[in-house]
């Protein structure tokens, strides 16, 4: 089937692996009343229609929101509203809220306010697809000196080097109310006996668990690897200093955008 889309929509409706894991989702766990919240192109409905008695497809963007109607005007189960998800009321509980407004550790896209103000209308057994993410944190040495995420075509266009191993630092479940904000003291064993002598940030990663069994890590589109600059550290002066671990806080707003990230060396021991 060919698909309507803006230039966005195109680049999202590419990513053949995002797609699959969501269809696959779809399929094991769609019943009964679902809300697609931005559901641009209307990709996700499409895939919900032959599981769903009705569908609610609900997109911000005007252009999108007429593309997508216009992708699913053959199905009878399926109302697409152009309307904001944040401070919608629904007329109907949902057995299913499909939500992919997903980005590295949820920082950038709205997915975390829009679901706290859609999960009231989740009947009490429903669910959400995705169920879940987690994030993990590296430290790097990198050559770059700002917040950038690596190219969504280009998985390797970041220079950079681990220091440490990854420390999942959070699980964000999507059927629970979830606290915006974000402060964890991240806890990295650095590996000294590299050649490198710096550090200067940390590699995020997210894994989207679909449901209980489909995981997916970074996919050009979704949730590509984050890189973020911490103010320098010296492995050799560790080394010195007899120092193997470093202690760096993070924080940041969940859909308060990237200007929210901070981070400050707590301890270096
Ligand atoms: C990552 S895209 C996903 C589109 C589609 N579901 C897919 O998987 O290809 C997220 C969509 O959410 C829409 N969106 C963002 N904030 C929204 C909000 N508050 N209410 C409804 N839609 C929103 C965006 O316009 C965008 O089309």
């Amino acid at each position: 089937m060919k698909f309507l889309a803006t230039p966005y929509h195109i680049n999202l409706l590419a990513d053949k692996e995002r797609l699959s894991v969501f269809r696959e989702a779809i399929k094991e766990e769609v019943n009964g009343v679902v809300y697609d919240i931005g559901a641009g192109s209307g990709i996700l409905s499409y895939f919900a229609v032959p599981h769903s008695d009705f569908i609610f497809a609900l997109e911000t963007d005007p252009k999108s929101a007429q593309c997508a109607t216009q992708n699913l005007q053959e199905y009878g189960n399926v109302q697409v509203i152009n309307a904001d998800a944040s401070n919608f009321h629904f007329p109907k509980k949902a057995d299913v809220i499909i939500c992919e407004m997903l980005d590295t550790a949820l920082i950038d896209e709205e997915q975390v306010p829009v679901l706290n103000n859609v999960l009231k209308y989740l009947k009490e057994d429903g669910i959400v697809i995705p169920h879940a993410v987690i994030n993990g944190a590296e430290p790097v040495f990198m050559n770059r000196s700002q917040i950038t995420y690596q190219d969504v075509d280009d998985l390797k266009s970041v220079y950079y080097e681990p220091l440490g191993e990854m420390v999942i630092y959070n699980k964000v479940d999507f059927r629970k109310n979830i606290k915006e904000e974000v402060d964890i003291d991240l806890r990295f064993q650095i590996d000294l006996s590299l050649p490198r002598a710096l550090m200067n940030g940390i590699k995020i990663t997210t894994f989207t668990l679909l449901n209980d069994h489909i995981v997916c890590g970074p996919t050009p589109m979704l949730n590509p690897p984050l890189f973020i600059p911490v103010d320098e550290i010296s492995l050799d002066e560790m080394k010195l200093n007899g120092n193997k671990s470093v202690i760096i806080n993070i924080q940041y707003t969940m859909g308060g955008g990237l200007d929210t990230i901070k981070t400050r060396i707590k301890d270096i021991s």
